[in-house]
């Protein structure tokens, strides 16, 4: 029986599906746990089940033991894992991909019809009970049939993004590095164009690169001067991929019409000057975040930490 350490609250049937197999030991309070307990917790672990919200680096690893053999990472994104650090030490690092695809591409279009159609203002101001009445100049947001869509980075959660957009009558322009198949780049519409084009030319810019050395900051002051007045940004991967101070002085400043955030530069904190932007819609990082998607999600890490402990090949190894 290996000894498998989970480091944060999953669905139970994921943990029933380890517990079925191994001696499991569960961290299962709200918050994410410190630092100091990580390093206690994966003590004579063979398989860690991570998530987003705890580093997993050399130190953890080492703490852990010359016996680890797998981190298996709750999620597509894995910016908190040192993939180098496990590969030195033969530990193999998972995530799970395709699992969060459409769950991630409902919340992008979301952001992008909720900034545009000023729905999050609307919304706030009912609450506020502030008076209004229907009007034809009243609240009006911005259409998005016959603009152009950027998506930079058209992986899977870019293209099923793109998909929506295409169904909202937008055209499909992109980021990647390798040029799509052309029956798909057909079949959505879709034109490669460099980053600074994009940018350029690009009515609403949705973001769906993963975070890494490369793309911090991406999206910074420069960039953001060279997107269009009637711009929107919308930002589902990892906050930091946008300099969030340089986003809030766009903001402010009308370089840029407004901007969807599901994901923030330090989370869970929120720069405090996007609070006061009403061009702003903010969403607490739920790209994934459905009964089913979850469920989804955790069974894969499940699934990929048992087959290493048994020792397969895991169904979705990172690199
Ligand atoms: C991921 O899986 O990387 C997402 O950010 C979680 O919603």
């Amino acid at each position: 029986m290996a000894r498998i350490v989970v480091l944060g609250r999953i669905p139970q049937p994921a943990v029933e599906r380890l517990r079925a197999a191994h001696d499991v030991e569960a961290f299962d309070e709200a918050e994410p746990p410190s630092r100091e307990q990580v390093l206690r917790l994966v003590v004579g672990a063979d398989a860690i089940v991570s998530l987003l919200t705890t580093r997993i680096d050399g130190e953890v690893l080492d703490a852990a033991g010359p016996q680890l053999r797998v981190v298996a990472n709750v999620a597509v994104g894995y910016d908190n894992i040192d993939v180098p650090a496990c590969d030195e030490r033969g530990v193999v690092a998972t995530n799970t991909p395709d699992v969060l695809t459409e769950a991630t591409a409902d919340i992008a279009m979301a952001l992008t019809l909720m900034v545009t159609r000023r729905l999050g203002e609307g919304e706030r101001l009912i609450r506020a009970a502030d008076p209004w009445r229907w009007g034809m100049l009243f609240m009006l947001g911005s259409s998005v049939q016959q603009r152009q869509f950027g998506v930079v980075g058209m992986g899977k959660i870019g293209q099923a993004t793109a998909e929506r957009a295409r169904a909202f009558g937008m055209s499909i322009a992109y980021t990647k590095r390798t040029r799509l198949a052309p029956d798909l780049e057909e079949r959505l519409g879709a034109r490669q164009m460099s980053l600074d084009e994009l940018l350029a030319t690009s009515h609403v810019v949705s973001l769906h690169c993963p975070y890494g050395p490369e793309t911090h900051h991406l999206i910074d002051a420069e960039r953001l001067r060279t997107m269009r007045e009637d711009a929107y940004l919308i930002n589902t991967a990892r906050g930091a991929v946008v300099d969030e101070a340089a986003l809030v002085d766009a903001l402010r400043s009308g370089t840029i019409a407004g901007a969807g955030l599901d994901v923030f530069e330090h989370e869970p904190e929120v720069h405090p000057g996007l609070l006061t932007c009403d061009n702003a819609v903010l969403l607490p990082h739920l790209g994934s975040a459905t009964v089913e998607t979850r469920q989804a999600m955790a069974d894969l890490a499940a699934m990929n930490a048992l087959a290493v402990l048994a020792g397969e090949r895991p169904l979705t190894p990172i690199g």
